[in-house]
């Protein structure tokens, strides 16, 4: 990576990583030695189509967590601001960001806020930002999609993954099938834990109305819509 230190002695690697209570992405941290993710980050990386190359990009990656993503985008060029308000409940303690970012040499900057006061923030101007599982967890998500759009340049992107349901869903063998009864634009709220049981998974749209906030909020849809097990995955452009 972009870091001057010698190589980490994997046993140190292994007592730094376990200082952590829970990872949720799975990092290579030093050779041959990978933290034990509740995720299956590095599959979701071809989901997410991410540019290989990113050298001169400002990267933005809100709901960093551990850091997989913002780690990626710097090992391919960008210059990234990693962002969380650590009010995951996987969190625990803390996230794993700065045990991998020392670990890896890593130079991403760890910021703590809120993407929804973003829009008053001092962090310049993002060429892409990655909201990838966390428009469900915010409390307003147009306001956090206005503020996305604010600290994006004219024609910037941003790589979006979220939840989503329909009116009628079935699982069957693992795998979601459903529609929506009409087009309208939906969202749901569930005030607790009813979704997936996590408390703050709030607000799930529908395909509709995914799309229609993002016009509203200072976005268009980019390429396709893809859908795996009840998240979809898009890329937007910031309008001018
Ligand atoms: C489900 S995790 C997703 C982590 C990572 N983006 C991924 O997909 O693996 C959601 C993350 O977003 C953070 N988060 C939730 N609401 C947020 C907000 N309003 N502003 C910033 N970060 C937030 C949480 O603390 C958590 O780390």
């Amino acid at each position: 990576m972009n870091g001057s230190s010698a190589p980490v002695d994997p046993g140190e690697a292994r007592e730094r990583i376990a200082t952590v209570a829970t990872w949720r992405h799975s990092i290579e941290v030093a050779p041959g030695v990978v933290t034990e993710g509740t995720v299956d980050n590095r599959t979701e990386l071809g989901r997410l189509r991410i540019p290989a190359d990113l050298a001169g990009q400002r990267v933005l990656d809100v709901g960093c967590s551990d850091g997989f993503y913002s780690f990626t985008c710097e090992q391919r060029g960008a210059d990234v601001v990693a962002l969380d308000d650590e009010s995951s409940l996987l969190a625990g303690a803390g996230n794993g960001f700065t045990v991998a970012k020392e670990l890896l040499g890593s130079q991403v900057a760890y910021r703590v806020a809120d993407v929804e006061t973003l829009a008053e923030s001092d962090l310049g101007q993002f060429d892409l930002v990655l909201f990838v599982n966390v428009l469900y967890h915010v409390q307003n998500p147009q306001r956090a999609l206005r503020a996305l759009a604010a600290v994006t340049r004219p024609g910037g992107r941003m790589v979006l993954k979220t939840i989503f349901r329909n009116d009628v869903r079935v699982w069957v063998r693992g795998r979601p099938y459903g529609f929506d009864l009409d087009r309208k634009p939906k969202w749901w709220y569930f005030p607790n834990d009813e979704l997936v049981g996590h408390p703050t998974n709030w607000w799930p749209p529908n395909r509709a109305g995914l799309v229609g906030m993002l016009e509203a909020t200072g976005w268009r849809i980019d390429g396709p819509i893809d859908q795996h097990g009840d998240r979809l995955y898009l890329h937007a452009r910031r309008t001018t």
